[in-house]
C-alpha cells in the first residue's frame, strides 16, 4: 500500500481539539505543591527552557511551505510546546525553584534548526520529541509527586501526538525521494540521535535513575522509538510504517499513552493527495 499524505486537514482539526479539551480541563491544582528530587528540578528546568523555543522560525517555513492547513497546524503544534514550558515553569515554581533563562544545549539546538530548511529542521525536531517521550514518560511512571505526574502525562499526552504529526510531514517530504537518498538520510539522522541521546543522558542521568531510568534503558527506549519512526517516514510501505495513525510508533514504544492522548489523538484518517512545494 502506498502511504503518501499530503493533506493535513484531520491533523488541524486534532490539534483544535486538543486545544478545545485544554480549555475545558484547565490547570493542574498548583496550590498542592510539588516536592521534587533536586536532580528532577535541575532536569525539569532544562527541558522548561527547550520546550520555550522559537516557534517563529519554524511557522516562518511551514508557511513558506505553501500549505495554510499545514502551516495553520503548525501554529497549533507550537502554541502546545509553550503550553508544556508554562506547564513546566509553574511545576517548577510550585517546588520553590525558578525557571533558568536559557541552557546551553537549548541555545546550540535552536541555532541549528534555523539554519536548516523545513524538512530537515523536522528532523532535528523529531530527535527532540522522541526524547521527550521517553522523558516525560519516564516521570510521569516514576516521580514519587502526583503533581509532576500529572504534568508529565499532560505533556506526554501531547508528544504521543507531535511524532505522528511530523512523521507525515517528513514521509510526505521524501514520497519523490531516491532509497540511496532515504538511505543516507536515515543514516545521518541516527547519527544526530546517538550524539543527542548521549547529551541527555550525561545531562539528565541524575534525574532519570531517581524516577527509576538507568541511562540504558532510556537510550533503548529512545532507539526503539526513534526505529519505528524512521521506519515510517523512509519505508512507508514496509512492515514497520504501514499504519497511518502513529499507534504502530505508540505500540512500538511500549506504552498506551493517557486517557487524554486516546481523547485527543483522534487524527488517524488522513487522505492521500499532494499540495505545498517544500519538504
Ligand atoms: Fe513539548
Ligand atoms: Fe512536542
Amino acid at each position: 500500500m502506498t502511504v503518501d499524505i499530503g493533506d493535513f486537514t484531520n491533523w488541524l482539526r486534532d490539534f483544535e481539539g486538543a486545544a478545545l479539551l485544554r480549555r475545558t480541563w484547565g490547570d493542574p491544582d498548583w496550590s498542592r505543591g510539588a516536592r521534587l528530587d533536586p536532580a528532577l528540578v535541575r532536569s525539569l528546568q532544562r527541558f522548561q527552557v527547550g520546550e520555550d523555543g522559537d516557534g517563529a522560525f519554524l511557522t516562518g517555513k511551514a508557511a513558506r511551505a505553501g500549505d495554510p492547513v499545514y502551516a495553520a497546524a503548525v501554529r497549533l503544534f507550537v502554541a502546545e510546546e509553550r503550553e508544556h514550558a508554562r506547564l513546566l515553569a509553574r511545576l517548577i515554581e510550585a517546588a520553590g525553584a525558578a525557571t533558568l533563562p536559557g541552557h546551553w544545549t537549548d541555545a546550540v539546538f535552536v541555532r541549528l534548526r534555523r539554519l536548516l530548511g523545513l524538512r530537515m529542521e523536522l528532523m532535528v525536531l523529531m530527535l527532540a520529541e522522541v526524547v521527550a517521550l521517553a522523558y516525560y514518560r519516564a516521570v510521569r511512571d516514576g516521580a514519587d509527586d502526583p503533581l509532576a505526574a500529572e504534568v508529565a502525562g499532560r505533556i506526554l499526552a501531547d508528544e504521543l501526538r507531535h511524532v505522528p504529526f511530523h512523521r507525515d510531514r517528513l514521509r510526505w517530504s521524501f514520497r519523490r525521494s531516491s532509497r540511496l537518498t532515504r538511505v543516507a538520510a536515515a543514516a545521518l539522522w541516527w547519527a544526530l540521535l546517538a550524539g543527542v541521546v548521549a547529551v541527555v543522558v550525561a545531562d539528565h542521568g541524575g534525574a532519570l535513575r531517581g524516577v527509576g531510568v538507568p541511562g540504558t534503558v532510556f537510550v533503548r527506549e529512545v532507539a526503539a522509538g526513534f526505529r519505528a519512526v524512521v521506519a515510517g517516514v523512509m519505508w512507508p510501505s514496509g512492515r514497520s510504517g504501514a499504519g497511518d495513525s502513529g499507534v504502530e510508533y505508540q505500540s512500538g514504544a511500549g506504552h498506551g499513552g493517557t486517557g487524554r492522548a486516546e481523547g485527543a489523538g483522534t487524527a488517524a484518517v488522513r487522505s492521500r493527495g499532494d499540495r505545498g512545494t517544500v519538504g
